[in-house]
């Protein structure tokens, strides 16, 4: 199988938890069907954890709750696949999931086996309760071959949450997708700093394997089960979304989509943010500014206050001669993030110069020829589309 761009989807963790059903899913299904997010390419839904029995059966196989799904788990993926989505499920590597509930160590092939047969195409293979004296890259090793051993294309989602540096040694287990960080909360500073931490590692991602920095949780405002720390904004919400596209991640979605408000459908449907996210030549960004920002201080003439590492200003090649450049104002306080064009190749003299889009609004904001910066509120953002032009 290739997974050519950053797989897409829908996955229960960070909103349900334990609170899943067949319900759940078949009316997230609907609801991601009739509001436009599989035409936007969201095709993958995932139920996480706690999806089983305590045990397995007498023949060693794993057993979906029959309290949350009534129906089994092959009537619910072909329910899932009759409106055009990919089915995905969870597992771990260790003894017991997450959660604890059983778990695929020294199950492997039988339980690969039992995912082909319920129709699965999107294994997300966890890491808790793992023994110490197991080997776990062996162990996602053994998973990827059960998969291939199960006759059917299954999407392996490997998560080790960056044991290991996963971004070294994933891709060459045949992984389409690694976790390269710890679990994601509702909050500005997990998911701020979860995407800085990869920044370096992003050129190790691409066509195939995806560096997965987890799902995200735009639209979830505090409720759900990865709710800690203060609640997102509208504004926090676009800059996690925009983080994520331009970084090429994974494009999980982990709120209610049932009842996502205006502002979050709207920003997760944006065709020029996917088309960034899904470019077809995968490049990571080039880092162009990342570094302080600077306010004035309660008492202006004589005081000023300084973030360390407060701006961000990511460039990134696009097919078709296209750019994207994506502004971040990581700091708490209103700031001017930079973008010299000299930065990501083109100084002053080169007599080009770059045609520049708002890619959330649409607005055309004009050519410039040596730079552009932007004074952003804090913990905003801004992403704009660029070609080349020459210089007027
Ligand atoms: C781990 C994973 C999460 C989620 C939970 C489920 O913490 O990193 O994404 O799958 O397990 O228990």
């Amino acid at each position: 199988m290739n997974i050519l761009t950053p797989p897409m989807g829908w996955n229960s963790w960070n909103t349900f938890g334990n609170d899943i059903s067949d319900e759940l899913i078949r009316t997230t299904a609907r609801a991601m069907k009739d509001r436009g997010y599989l035409d936007a390419g969201y095709r993958y839904i995932v139920i996480d954890d706690c999806w089983s029995l305590m045990e397995r059966d007498g023949q060693g196989r794993l057993v979906p709750d029959p309290v949350k799904f009534p129906h089994g788990m092959k009537a619910l993926s072909d329910y899932v696949h009759d409106l055009g989505f990919l089915f995905g499920m969870y597992s771990c590597a260790g003894v017991r999931t997450c959660a604890g509930y059983p778990s695929s160590f020294d199950h492997e092939f039988i339980d690969a086996k039992t995912f082909a047969e319920w129709g699965v195409d999107y294994l997300k293979y966890d890491f808790c309760n793992f023994p110490s004296s197991a080997e776990g890259k062996n162990r996602y090793a053994t998973m990827s071959m059960a998969l291939k051993a199960s006759g059917r294309d299954i999407l392996f989602a490997a998560c080790n949450w960056g044991t290991d540096k996963p971004w070294q040694w994933m891709k060459s287990l045949g992984a389409h997708m690694y976790r390269s960080t710890g679990d994601i909360q509702d909050n500005f500073k997990s998911f701020s700093s979860i995407a800085l931490s990869q920044l370096d590692n992003f050129c190790m991602s691409g066509q195939e394997c995806f560096n997965d920095i987890d799902m995200l949780t735009v639209g979830m405002y505090g409720k759900g089960n990865v709710a800690l720390g203060r609640a997102c904004t509208d504004e926090e919400y676009q800059t996690q979304f925009a983080l994520w596209c331009m970084l090429g991640a994974p494009l999980m979605l982990g709120g209610d989509v049932r009842a996502m408000n205006g502002f979050c459908e709207k920003l997760v449907l944006n065709r020029n943010l996917l088309r960034i996210n899904q470019d077809s030549e995968c490049r990571p960004p080039y880092v162009a500014y990342r570094g302080r920002v600077f306010y004035n201080g309660p008492d202006a003439e004589n005081h000023w206050e300084e973030y360390p590492d407060g701006g961000l200003t990511l460039f990134r090649h696009l097919s078709g001669n296209e750019f994207a450049i994506g502004y971040f104002n990581l700091s708490p306080r209103p700031a001017e993030i930079p973008f010299t064009f000299a930065d990501a190749g083109l100084p002053y003299g080169s007599g080009v110069a770059l045609a520049l889009t708002d890619a959330i609004t649409g607005e055309e904001l004009g050519v410039r020829r040596d730079y552009c910066n932007f004074r952003l509120e804090p913990h905003c953002s801004r992403v704009l589309l660029a070609r080349m032009v020459q210089a007027p």
